[in-house]
């Protein structure tokens, strides 16, 4: 069988989310529910931005006000953490590929003004303006993402972006047994720990911490090297 090539790959990934987001957005955003309230909806982002962003302040910060900070969600879908990452932080930027995705998620938004939506091409961050990022941040994401180029490829673009020593606190699929295929846009390739790290450092990034290899929810902390 022919290899699907990368732009081949890129369109399946808007089509299938867009289908997604049509079909029933908050359910393939966060599978617990098929019929979230909107305060449901909203109290789970914040669920998330309790556990993962509250308790981890001082690598997040490292002491800066929160207020003063410009943040990047990579993969923010119909809006779930990026309303909740608005109650924290002083600018807040999302990505998304999926247009449908993103009206959801600026429609829920529409009355945060330092709330900035983008539609991206589903591997770079060119929409996003050159401006220096004090933290990114993505969940549930490249979990789904079927490359290790694209995955790979946001890594790099992280980096551009976010100023030196900043954090990238992201989660993979880290289930090395699961049997993927570049084809699907729901199981996405598997991380090792070892992949993680090398990854990293051709991105130069610090690895610093891993948590969960060998696990669907494979958390890394990327911090950006002083020097890179
Ligand atoms: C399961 S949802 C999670 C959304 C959000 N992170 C949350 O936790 O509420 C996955 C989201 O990632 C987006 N996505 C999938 N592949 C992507 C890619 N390559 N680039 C950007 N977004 C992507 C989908 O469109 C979808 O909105």
């Amino acid at each position: 069988m022919k290899p699907i090539s990368l732009d081949d790959q890129l369109r399946k990934m808007e089509r299938d989310w867009d289908k997604r987001a049509r079909e029933n957005a908050r359910y393939y955003v966060a599978t617990g529910r098929k019929d979230w309230t909107d305060e449901e909806f909203f109290d789970s982002g914040r669920r998330t931005v309790a556990e993962e962003i509250l308790t981890d302040m001082i690598n997040i910060c490292q002491g800066k006000d929160p207020a003063q900070m410009r943040v990047l969600e990579i993969g923010c879908g119909a809006g779930r953490v990026t309303h909740a990452l608005s109650e924290v932080f002083g600018e807040v930027h999302g990505v998304d590929v999926s247009s449908e995705m993103v009206d959801l998620a600026r429609c829920a938004l529409k009355d945060r003004p330092k709330v900035h939506i983008h539609k991206n091409n589903g591997m770079d961050l060119s929409v996003l303006p050159d401006l220096p990022f004090d933290f990114a941040f993505s969940s549930i994401v490249f979990q789904h993402i079927p490359s290790r180029e694209i995955i790979e490829n946001y890594i790099r673009e992280v980096h551009r972006l976010l100023r030196p020593g900043a954090l990238f606190k992201f989660q993979v699929q880290g289930n090395i047994a699961l049997k993927t295929s570049p084809e699907d846009t729901w199981l996405g390739v598997p991380i090792s720990d070892q992949d993680a790290v090398e990854m990293a450092l051709r991105c130069g990034f610090d690895p610093r911490y891993r948590h969960g290899a060998g696990e669907q929810y494979f958390w890394l902390w990327y911090f950006k090297k002083e020097t890179s």
